[in-house]
């Protein structure tokens, strides 16, 4: 009985929701409105599409098409100014202990993220060789709670999606592993992520028993 661990990108992997919140507050400034902190929680896991929709729903602003589409690309343009010059760094404390340690097991690893920028961004902290296959914002038509993301990185896995791990960050993306019948830990907030199967504060609280076990039982 083969397993297969699929990891989200953003909130998991590297701390970049910092860097969307950088991007959106700029933009929503410029068009005449604050964007909190506190805000921002709305848009983990959540398409860039639909962020743009939850910022001028925020603001109370009405876009035609045209400013629609350009606002999505001047968010983009500004975010990647940001991660432009991210290297390893920046990825999130003992992430690499368990991705390490499921490669020396030879368990297929998959990332599943709503990114269109996650494989530069894996590139440039130097983890892209760690994942066997990539399913991001860029390969699906249906944005987390939708298991789609999940599914789709399974199969390339060539695992059954029962026995799939998801470690996730976001509400959202917990529910698309848990709707996909795959085991979901939530990287987070206990009081947030409720819905996972086992919450961590981050993965500094992992240790290598609990992974043994979820690849063996
Ligand atoms: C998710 C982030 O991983 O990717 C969201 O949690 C983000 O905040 C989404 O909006 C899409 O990212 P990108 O890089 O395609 O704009
Ligand atoms: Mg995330």
């Amino acid at each position: 009985m083969k397993k297969g661990f699929i990891f989200d990108l953003d909130g998991v992997i590297v701390d970049t929701a910092k860097y969307h919140y950088l991007a959106w507050k700029k933009l929503a400034n410029e068009l005449g409105f604050e964007f909190t902190v506190e805000q921002n929680e709305l848009f983990k896991g959540v398409s860039r599409k639909r962020c743009l929709e939850i910022l001028l729903d925020i603001g109370k602003r009405e876009a035609t098409q045209e400013e629609f589409d350009t606002w999505m690309v001047e968010k983009n343009v500004d975010y990647l100014k940001y991660i432009e010059n991210m290297d390893a760094s920046e990825i999130l404390p003992d992430v690499p202990k368990v991705l390490q340690y499921l490669k020396e097991n030879n368990i297929p690893i998959a990332l599943g993220s709503a990114s269109k920028n996650a494989q530069p961004i894996l590139e440039k902290v130097g983890l892209l060789p760690y994942f066997d296959t990539i399913v991001d914002g860029n390969n699906v038509t249906k944005a987390k709670p939708d298991p789609e993301v999940f599914l789709l990185a399974a199969k390339q896995l060539g695992v059954k999606p029962e026995d799939c791990v998801v470690f996730e960050d976001a509400v959202a993306g917990v529910e698309a592993a848990n709707a996909a019948k795959m085991i979901s830990i939530g990287i987070g907030d206990k009081n947030v992520l409720t819905e996972a199967n086992s919450i961590f504060t981050d993965f500094t609280e992992i240790n290598i028993d609990f992974i043994k076990n979820l690849i063996e039982n």
